[in-house]
């Protein structure tokens, strides 16, 4: 854990979708599959984001709010504070893997997948759900890892038409996973956590919350199930959402 506030400048800018934008940052740090960064904005807030990369650190951030909105003005050049990483990270198991990732919550799955060696990806599967093809994200970039890909829409203009949580159904019915790692709406991580459950396999799910002072597990703004999000997490075993 880092609490030092370190300040970097905005090395490119990728629009991942129309409300997702990556920001690759000209500063590297130490982290694992799961953890996260808080980013100050001075004056207004500080809010957590999942690592998409720490070498160079990279930042996926999807526009949901007025902090979010501003971060997403920024520009190739500007400097971002922030502090971390913080939380537990995700414990990989070896052997065929799942990960099921709705919208932007595919941000810590794609660290994950990154971080096992190449010749090992193709022992993974992911799924990626989103209400349309244009909001599906990281599609592309875990293809390049690798990873076999596939994809859930609402509208089905891409791929399965339907949910993530359906798709994952029937993998699990028909296919033999050691673990499943699931990140996004909490509905859905529910649902997945069931099926693992009933299917006895490995399941981590990643949670969200608000978070006030981030990382130190002192204000419980983020107690979810009386657990602490910002620090007993944000990776938990699913069972805590059964
Ligand atoms: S944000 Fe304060 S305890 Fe988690």
């Amino acid at each position: 854990m880092n609490n030092i506030y370190q300040t970097a400048k905005i090395k490119s800018v990728e629009i991942e979708t129309p409300k997702v934008k990556n920001f690759i940052l000209d500063s590297s740090i130490r982290a694992e599959p799961g953890q996260y960064v808080m980013i100050w904005l001075p004056g207004f807030n500080e809010k957590p984001f999942g690592i998409v990369k720490p070498s160079p650190l990279m930042l996926s951030i999807a526009k949901i709010g007025p902090t979010t909105e501003i971060i997403h003005k920024l520009k190739v050049g500007d400097k971002v504070t922030f502090r971390g990483p913080y939380g537990q990270s995700f414990k990989i198991k070896s052997g065929k893997i799942l990960l099921i990732g709705g919208g932007y919550g595919v941000v810590p799955l794609y660290f994950l997948a990154s971080s096992i060696s190449p010749e090992k990806r193709k022992n993974i599967t992911v799924v990626i759900g989103a209400r349309t093809k244009k909001e599906l994200p990281f599609v592309t970039k875990f293809k390049k890892l690798g990873c076999k890909v596939l994809v859930t829409t609402d509208d089905g203009s891409a791929g399965f038409k339907g949910f993530t949580t359906q798709l994952t159904e029937d993998l699990l019915n028909r296919k033999k996973f050691k673990a499943v790692y699931s990140c996004g709406p909490m509905i859905m991580m529910k649902k997945i956590a069931q099926l693992s459950h009933t299917k006895k396999i490995f399941c981590q799910v990643s949670l969200e919350s608000f978070f006030k002072c981030g990382g130190f597990g002192i204000c419980g703004e983020c107690c979810v199930n009386g657990l602490i999000v910002c620090k007993e997490g944000p990776i938990f075993e699913g069972k805590v959402l059964l």
